[in-house]
């Protein structure tokens, strides 16, 4: 059983932040950044809530899908940004949505998390008949433990929300989730100090005595070679389970990290750029937000179209990594 994505939809913040920006924090310059990164800006929440983004998106999505919020039947929220510890984001969505009927959680598989959402929105569907519609909604804002005195780090993220809505279909789908844990340590950010007399173990606290409560750090190298290596891999393991092939894809949508790491990937899995979705000069990384904001904008520039084969790649903390091979 596959899915269809009935509708899309996204929402990003107004305020813009240029790479020339951050040269008030840190020592750097445009140059470096785009050459380096591929990204040129990247939006910025403040004090805007995570679960207002996702709620914006998430009525376009609704909107584009021509459905009635009430016959949604599960809201996923993925976002390593929540504005509560608990409740989850998902819940304070469904309620503004009007998803009456709906059950809601959170998904937290950092940058991955849209596709795990939406792999476990499949399965949702396959094994609940009275299940119409899921709502997966992706909604971040990194801005918010974004370490502004790494200028190694704090260059590359964005904030952003965009959703979809899906139901069940004959259509092609296949997916390959996977993680490895080891390398957790390498992409990480606390949400609370732990008490003094347990914080005994750790890859964390022990090697990074220097980092912040509540600010990522990132081994920029370390999640490079992951990332290069994950991208091709995650697309692989998904589509051998089908049997599909690289050429029968339209369009390749990964996780927008580093363009390096788009290309490389592009390169080993011997796949033109020409066929890879790019927003990230524009939005930056915006976590599990970015395969769906990437989505919905080929979607509504045309580029993307019912019929097309397209591969969701995503990588990131974790370290997850996940691919999913579908028909649009
Ligand atoms: O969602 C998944 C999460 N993250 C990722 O996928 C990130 C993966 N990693 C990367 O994309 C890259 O490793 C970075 C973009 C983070 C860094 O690029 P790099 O080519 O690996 O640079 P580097 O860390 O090797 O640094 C090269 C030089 C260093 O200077 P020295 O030691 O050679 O003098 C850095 O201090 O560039 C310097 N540098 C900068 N210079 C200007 C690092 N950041 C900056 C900066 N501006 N923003």
């Amino acid at each position: 059983m596959g899915i269809n994505i009935l509708g899309t939809g996204s929402y990003v913040p107004d305020q813009t932040f240029t790479n020339d920006d951050f040269t008030r924090f840190v020592e750097t310059n445009d140059e470096w950044i785009r050459t380096r990164t591929g990204i040129c800006e990247r939006r910025m929440a403040g004090w805007e809530p995570v679960w207002y983004m996702g709620t914006q998106a998430a009525l376009k999505a609704i909107e584009a899908s021509g459905i009635d919020p009430s016959e949604i039947g599960l809201v996923i929220s993925t976002t390593v940004t929540g504005d509560f510890l608990t409740p989850s984001t998902a819940s304070i969505i469904q309620d503004k949505i009007g998803a009456k009927n709906a059950s809601a959680f959170d998904l937290n598989a950092a940058c991955s998390g849209f596709v795990y959402a939406l792999d476990t929105a499949r399965r949702f569907l396959e094994t609940e008949p009275s299940m119409k519609y899921v709502l997966v909604t992706a909604n971040e804002a990194l801005s918010r433990f974004t370490d502004f005195t790494d200028r190694g780090s704090c260059i590359l993220f964005g904030d952003g929300a965009a959703a979809v809505i899906v139901e069940r279909s004959d259509k092609m789908f296949t997916s390959h989730l996977g993680s490895d844990g080891s390398g957790a340590n390498v992409l990480f950010a606390r949400s609370l100090m732990p008490a003094p007399e347990v914080a005994v173990e750790s890859d964390f606290e022990d090697n990074f005595p220097e980092m912040s409560l509540n600010k990522l750090y990132q081994n920029g190298k370390e999640v490079y070679k992951f990332a290069v290596a994950a991208l091709p891999k995650a697309f692989e393991l998904a589509a051998e389970k089908i049997g599909v092939t690289k050429e029968e894809i339209d369009w390749f949508i990964p996780h927008q990290a580093n363009i390096r790491i788009i290309e490389t990937a592009a390169k080993k899995l011997g796949v033109s750029m020409d066929k890879f979705v790019v927003t990230l000069d524009h939005y930056g990384n915006t976590s599990s937000a970015s395969i769906p904001l990437a989505l919905d904008e080929a979607v509504r520039s045309g580029k993307v179209k019912k019929g097309d084969k397209i591969a969701l790649i995503g990588f990131g903390a974790g370290l997850t990594y996940g691919g999913i091979v579908m028909e649009y």
